[in-house]
């Protein structure tokens, strides 16, 4: 894929601002969607990502994507998919890579989504039309975008209804951010399964001390 592609991408946190400054150097046409036009993370975003980076509500960004990065808070994602609104999300691609942490006791987070659901589904339940696949949530995001970032071969996760969707998505996965080693679990419900690593990269994180690592999938 080498030609320029619209994309939003929904979130003025850290992995928005990695996910669309990469897509921007790129050559992609990016719009970074967040609660108000004005948000200041996404001009300063958008005056250094350069030419193709537009800011504006989540609404505008959903309009102006062909493909949507949802990277909004766990907890607020449904809220700010609603926001973007149905209309503007209808029958596209969405990459999920936010996790359903709750940190409303303190740390570590837990899941507020238990072990029999996950947020993708709760995603694809509240859009039927939308695409949703769950990606890239297992890794830090400088990892997300730069797979070479870490020595070696190691393993990213695709959950997802749409064969096609995650055939796309798999492309982007490989053609733009490096990855080689991409394991399809199958479907939105499989999302149960990375959203659930989790807690497990959360202690990994404290006891290496650092957010530069990834598991491989030795088979
Ligand atoms: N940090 C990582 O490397 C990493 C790795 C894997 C997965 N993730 C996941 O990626 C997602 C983004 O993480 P982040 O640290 O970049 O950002 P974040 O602080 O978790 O989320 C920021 C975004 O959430 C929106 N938001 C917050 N409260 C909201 C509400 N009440 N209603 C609607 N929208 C609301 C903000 O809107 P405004 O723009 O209006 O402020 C902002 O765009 C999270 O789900 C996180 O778990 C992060």
């Amino acid at each position: 894929m080498t030609h320029s592609t619209k994309i939003a991408v929904l979130g003025t946190g850290m992995v928005g601002e990695t996910i669309g400054a990469k897509l921007a150097s790129l050559g992609h046409a990016v719009t970074m969607g967040s609660r108000t036009a004005s948000n200041e993370k996404a001009a300063a975003w958008a005056a250094k990502a350069g030419a193709g980076a537009k800011t504006g509500t989540f609404a505008d960004a959903a309009a102006a994507g062909e493909i949507v990065f949802n990277c909004t808070r766990g907890d607020a994602s449904l809220a700010a998919l609603e926001a973007a609104g149905e209309a503007n999300l209808r029958n596209k691609i969405l990459i999920d890579v936010a996790n359903p942490l709750d940190f409303s006791k303190g740390m570590p987070p837990s899941l507020f989504t238990g072990n029999t659901d996950s947020l993708g589904e709760q995603i694809q339940r509240a859009f039927p039309s939308v695409k949703v696949v769950k990606a890239l949530n297992t890794v830090n995001c400088q990892i997300m975008v730069d797979a070479a970032r870490l020595p070696g071969d190691h393993t990213m996760f695709v959950s997802g209804d749409d064969a096609e969707a995650k055939a796309r998505v798999r492309t982007i996965l490989t053609d733009w951010f490096g990855w080689k080693d991409v394991v399809d679990l199958g479907g939105i419900a499989t999302a149960r399964g990375t959203e659930s690593y989790l807690p497990l990269w959360i202690r990994l994180w404290g006891a290496l001390g650092t957010a530069d690592f990834n598991v491989k999938i030795v088979r």
